[in-house]
């Protein structure tokens, strides 16, 4: 198994859509590089004192997005994290910039079908709550599908589990 010897400080970014895997890969990532490990919609929620849901309930989108943009650029400044943004951080390419300057930047896969069998029993995905949840996947994949893909770095998850997930994410930086 790779570890992170070679890495220096920079930080993990791990992007990509709901359901690729971004907070329970970089949690055994970090663990296992003696990292810190920061999910952003935690930390977007403690300091809101409320869920996502009721973010965007209560303040609208754009006010949540408004949060992760200043919470990016703070986070790109730090050094030696393990970092899980929500799956809309590449909707502004500011972030993803930011990120890649200071950071390794790596984007986790899954087809939709995986993604629905991930996220199918979770409530707390405001963009996907109602009707037809796996058509929403697949919509919201589809406009998005232009900016995942332009990060250099890609990886599959489907049909991995977390720590398999972590040791390819390692093995594709030391390469990198
Ligand atoms: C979102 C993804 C969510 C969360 C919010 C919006 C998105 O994070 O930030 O519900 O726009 O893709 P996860 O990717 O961790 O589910």
């Amino acid at each position: 198994m790779a570890d992170g010897r070679g890495l220096g400080a920079r930080n993990i970014v791990l992007v990509g859509f709901m359901g690729t895997g971004k907070s329970s890969t970089g949690r055994i990532l970090a663990e296992r590089l003696g990292r810190e490990f920061v999910d952003m919609d935690a930390v977007i929620e403690s300091r809101e004192g409320r869920t996502i849901s009721r973010i965007f309930a209560e303040s609208g989108e754009p006010y949540f997005r408004s949060l992760e943009r200043s919470l990016t650029r703070e986070l790109a400044a730090r050094e030696n994290l393990v970092i899980a943004p929500g799956g809309g951080i590449v909707l502004n390419p500011d972030n993803v910039a930011d990120f890649s300057a200071t950071g390794y930047v790596i984007c986790l896969r899954a087809s939709p079908e995986q993604i629905y069998a991930r996220i199918r029993t979770e409530t707390h995905r405001p963009l996907l709550h109602g009707e037809d949840p796996l058509g929403k996947i697949r919509d919201l994949l589809a406009k998005r599908a232009a900016l995942y893909a332009a990060i250099p770095l890609q990886l599959d998850t489907d049909g991995l589990t977390p720590a398999a997930t972590a040791d390819r994410v390692l093995a594709r930086l030391n390469a990198a």
